[in-house]
């Protein structure tokens, strides 16, 4: 039997046709003694008719068997047409079975619904299953097309494609990394590539001048809805190129996408929101625009209040920011108690509020207030009966933490109550830039680079690193999609000598340390390295977002668990004290 259609490809044009089909049986149905069976393969689904002598047969395939007819086109009787469907007026009428394999009864129903509602971990366990399902074969699609638009996209624009080890070696400084050990080098590493970073560094100073890859990235990270510790990136860099070529070429990579993808046009440039503008409004550096909700500092109102707790916290440097998540005031003691423990857990010791309630204003707190403080905060933050807003007492970085936080659940609360819509199809890009080069980090005590260290300081600002490096601006820009981070990239420092002060004198990173680390590449910069800059875009969560989904788990064929585990394969797993020997490893496990 050879197949010659696809299901789903036959239509009334086809009539009478003898055709030959291949799948996986999706129903068996008895009518009266007729069988129909509807054959599923990866285009879609034909219904198939016995009423022959294969009527038997074809009555005992469980779902799931995979099966050949052979058969000829026919039209429905009318009362059977699925006229919502091209290969809906239409049957075959088989003559011809083939059973290739018969199947076992599915752990769990293999459509879109019956998928969604059983445990994750199930459908991860026979993942071979759950891919079957239509919506995950779409992702599967949607991931093939959105990977093969980016590599036309920098094709046609000049970029090349190379290749960069996954086996690198250690760079404690970034995310924590997988080792590898050495079975030729005794007690030495390597460690798998966190993102081909330095690699395309040194591909700029040996003359690519326009590389990408789509990448595997591995990083030791706790996982989440969008971060696994095996992910893909689009890694892109460039030579005599700055920020505005970066953001043009990338605005035309997601016009490209979107519209092969999507068919939809997107609007470019993208706004651009300074770093700073995004903590102070949404309490993020990837704040999610399509709802308003914004934050607004109070420190001026309150610095004098007769509530401490906000006085005392801006006479000591820190800030009381607020917003108003409007329409909320019938939040219910369980989701307020849910938001107050989110924020004890970002470091709040509360999370006071202000209900507008029958015309009052009802709160712990607003006893304390003035009347001139009252009236500021209905002006600021445009207060009306069936409001609620927010407090965070605290330094900038906490309350913006805090508050972002905040305003996010606020936000999924008004939509559960149908008071605001969010729309997964509207596609609010962004770029964040002007962030800070490098932050205090108060554990260490030494300054860390926001970014990575590679990257380039503002012109204008690179007198300040050495007298204060918090406040230069980094050349570095993250592209934001409705509240999630899809990329960052930034251009590069491309001297030796910058390179190494900001290493040796601002991240205080011993010399000895420096030339072990990164020795191979400064030298490479004494050759002659162009300026160059790049951007690395995370391909799962583009993937994820054009599927309309929240976790990049979907998107990806075969992910990680939370807890890091490959359920179907199983692993990790131990190993044989041979092989262990063989690497010259010794392994200690804790005491569960
Ligand atoms: P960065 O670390 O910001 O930059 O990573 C770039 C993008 O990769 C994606 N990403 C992840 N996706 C899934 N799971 C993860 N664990 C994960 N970690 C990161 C995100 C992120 O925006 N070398 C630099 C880029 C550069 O400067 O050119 C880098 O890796 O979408
Ligand atoms: P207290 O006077 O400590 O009982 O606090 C009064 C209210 O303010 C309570 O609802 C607390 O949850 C809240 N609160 C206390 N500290 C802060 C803070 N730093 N920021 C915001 N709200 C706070």
């Amino acid at each position: 039997m050879k197949r010659t259609h696809h299901c789903a490809q036959l239509t009334k044009s086809d009539l009478n046709a003898t055709v030959s089909l291949a799948g996986w049986v999706d129903s068996v149905r008895d009518h009266g003694g007729i069988i129909f069976i509807d054959l599923r393969d990866r285009e879609g689904v034909t219904q198939v008719k016995f009423d022959t002598n294969l009527r038997a047969e074809a009555a005992q395939l469980k779902s799931e068997s995979v099966i050949g007819i052979t058969g000829q086109v026919v039209l429905r009787p009318d009362a059977m047409m699925n006229k919502g469907l091209p290969s809906g007026e239409i049957e075959i009428d088989a003559t011809g079975l083939e059973v290739f394999n018969i199947s076992e009864t599915p752990p769990f129903p293999l459509t879109d619904a019956g998928g969604d509602k059983v445990n994750e971990d199930l459908r991860l366990t026979y993942r071979y299953l759950d891919l079957r399902r239509p919506k995950m074969q779409k992702n599967l699609r949607v991931r093939h097309r959105a990977a093969k638009s980016v590599r036309d996209y920098f094709d046609a624009q000049g970029f090349i494609e190379v290749e960069t080890p996954a086996l690198f070696k250690s760079t404690p400084e970034g995310a924590r990394e997988y080792l590898v050990p050495s079975r030729i080098h005794p007690g030495e590493f390597y460690a798998l590539s966190q993102s081909p970073q330095q690699f395309k560094q040194i591909l700029m100073v040996a003359g690519v001048e326009k590389y990408f890859q789509v990448a595997r990235c591995f990083r030791d990270e706790d996982l989440r809805a969008d971060r696994q510790m095996e992910f893909t990136q689009i890694d892109v860099e460039a030579s005599f190129i700055d920020r505005e070529g970066i953001y043009a070429l990338f605005e035309g990579m997601l016009k490209k996408v979107w519209k092969d993808v999507l068919n939809h046009d997107l609007p470019t440039p993208f706004p651009r929101l300074p770093y700073d503008d995004a903590m102070n409004r949404y309490g993020v550096d990837k704040p999610d625009t399509r709802f308003a909700l914004e934050l607004v500092d109070l420190s001026d109102t309150f610095k004098a209040s007769a509530f401490k707790v906000f006085a005392s916290t801006v006479a000591a440097g820190g800030c009381v920011k607020a917003f108003n998540a409007k329409g909320l005031a019938d939040i219910t003691q369980g989701e307020l108690g849910a938001l107050e423990d989110i924020a004890k857990s970002l470091g709040a010791k509360g999370l006071a509020f202000i209900k507008v309630e029958g015309g009052e204003w009802r709160s712990p707190i607003v006893k304390f207030f003035s009347e001139a403080e009252k009236a500021a905060l209905t002006a600021r933050l445009d207060i009306a009966e069936g409001d609620i807003v927010f407090f965070a007492a605290a330094t900038w970085d906490r309350a913006c933490a805090i508050l972002g936080r905040t305003r996010l659940e606020a936000a999924q609360l008004l939509v559960k109550r149908g008071k605001m819509t969010i729309r997964a199809d509207q596609w609010n890009f962004l770029w964040v830039v002007d962030f800070p080069l490098m932050s205090y980090d108060e554990e260490r005590k030494s300054y860390v680079a926001t970014h990575h260290p590679f990257t380039a300081p503002v012109a204008e600002d690179a007198a300040l690193l050495d007298s204060n490096p918090k406040a230069v601006r980094g050349q570095h820009y993250d592209a934001v999609l409705n509240g999630m981070e899809l990329g960052g990239g930034s251009i590069r420092i491309h001297q030796p000598a910058l390179q190494k002060k900001i290493f040796e004198e601002v991240l205080k990173i011993p010399a000895d340390v420096v030339e072990s680390r990164f020795g191979y590449m400064l030298k490479a910069f004494t050759f002659g390295a162009p300026p160059h800059g790049g951007m690395a875009f995370g391909l799962d969560r583009m993937v994820a977002l054009l599927c309309g989904t929240t976790s990049i788990r979907d998107v990806i064929a075969f992910p990680k668990t939370q807890k890091a585990q490959d359920l179907m394969a199983q692993s990790p797993t131990p190993v044989t004290a041979k092989q262990l020997k063989e690497l010259h490893i010794q392994t200690v496990i804790p005491p569960q």
